[in-house]
């Protein structure tokens, strides 16, 4: 496993419970990875060090985590050294790399998305900004560690927003329709050909209760969704994820791994914001500590072709909940080192480790994002009540959460927490 953050943990977590698992490594994990793996040291950008890496602990599977690495093409390198990868080589991974690229690809493919326009020039994109309805949505073109998109409705912001972008040469920006309708997230899991869904889940990007103030990693999820219809699984299935695996199979670079669809679902159906190339944070930690079949077989069957031939996927009855516990300060100027400390937990409650690192005797943060606390329940009332149990028994100076997770898609009725 390549990564260090909660949605390694949690990946970790459910490979673990893969009975034909038989030893995990993580490089270069954290506190909470080292407890079902051995952490190893490594820069998980380089390529050949990764493939020295998995050569030396035998590995019969690497999964890449995060995109960096694969827009890297460290899944390239991996296969080219005859171990089996779970993740898009380089080429495909530019369904995440770039947002134009994205944006081809799904003109391509006849895929509904905001339409678009890509500026490289600051006065021209301000000037199209200026002409355009608000809110405004501006993206960087490339990777940006989440901190690529702007959107709102106030022109001089977001105006900024795409000079900074358009500061260094060769930038490019992405100006799009601002996409009404709730958000979902559907992660699809692709062997080149096939592309099976997993559970449908929702984030929480702003750091504040009712979405308010400055974008985030992501605060929170929960999984499923009850007030998505049924059948939208199977249309977004259908409309977008199996048609974007066969342009990119067409185009000779076949999307094998994680194809993550952030979309919207409009008052015409859905439509997509974004795609990644990785299984998204903080909602792989829901959608995770629901999936029954195991784990390590489904990723195998991505790496080789056939996953068509794979059982349908088993899900826990019930939901998950997530509520991620933040630094003081985040996400502006997190404060770090502080010591953090974790009390008895509810059964069905895991404390995912994402910004930790040990220091002497204690555990101490180390990122914005510090823990990913989740819980599982019979229904999601149980699971988000279970959920800020958990982060109760947190104790970090500081530290903040955002208290609305899930809130709005309770059943109607008194609710028990805030
Ligand atoms: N949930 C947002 C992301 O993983 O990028």
């Amino acid at each position: 496993m390549l990564g260090s953050g909660a949605r390694e943990h949690s990946l970790l977590l459910a490979l673990a419970r893969d009975p034909d698992v038989t030893a995990l490594a993580c490089a270069p994990g954290n506190p909470g990875t080292a407890e079902l793996a051995d952490n190893l040291p490594l820069d998980i950008t380089d390529p050949a060090a990764v493939v020295a890496l998995a050569a030396d602990v035998a590995a019969d599977l690497v999964v890449v985590g995060p995109e960096v690495p694969l827009v890297a093409g460290v899944a390239d390198a991996v296969r080219a050294g005859g171990i089996a990868c779970f993740g898009p080589s380089a080429a495909a991974a530019q369904i995440e790399g770039s947002k134009s690229f994205a944006k081809q690809v799904m003109a391509q493919a006849g895929v509904r998305t905001a339409a678009a326009r890509v500026f490289r020039c600051a006065e021209e994109c301000v000037e199209h900004l200026t002409a355009a309805p608000a809110p405004y949505v501006v993206k960087a073109d490339g990777l940006a560690a989440g901190k690529g998109v702007h959107v709102g409705s106030d022109l001089a912001a977001a105006g900024d927003f795409a000079r900074d972008v358009l500061r260094e040469a060769g930038s490019v920006a992405v100006v799009e329709a601002y996409l009404d309708g709730p958000e979902v997230s559907l992660f699809g899991l692709c062997d080149g050909t096939t592309v099976v869904p997993m559970l449908p889940a929702q984030d929480f990007k702003r750091v504040g209760d009712d979405d308010t103030g400055p974008n985030t990693g992501g605060m929170g999820a929960y999984a499923p969704l009850p007030w998505l219809p049924d059948e939208a699984v199977e249309q977004i299935q259908r409309e977008v994820l199996q048609p974007v695996v066969d342009e990119m199979a067409r185009r000779a670079t076949p999307f094998q791994g994680l194809l993550y669809a952030g979309l919207a679902m409009t008052s015409t159906g859905p439509q997509v914001v974004e795609f990644n190339c990785r299984f998204g944070d903080p909602e792989t930690q829901v959608v995770l500590a629901l999936l029954e079949t195991p784990l390590a077989g489904l990723l195998l069957a991505c790496t080789s072709g056939t996953l068509a031939d794979q059982p349908p996927l088993r899900w826990r009855t019930g939901a998950a909940v997530t509520v991620v516990v933040a630094a003081e300060g985040y996400p502006a100027a997190p404060v770090l080192g502080d010591r953090v400390t974790v009390g008895p937990l509810p059964e069905r409650v895991a404390v995912l480790h994402a910004g930790t690192r040990v220091d002497g005797s204690q555990l101490v943060s180390s990122g914005g994002r510090v823990l990913s606390v989740t819980a599982v329940g019979a229904a999601l009332q149980e699971a988000r009540d279970l959920a800020y149990e958990g982060v109760a028994a947190v104790s970090l100076r500081g530290s903040h959460w955002r208290t609305d997770i899930a809130r709005a898609a309770l059943p109607r009725g008194p609710a028990t927490t805030p």
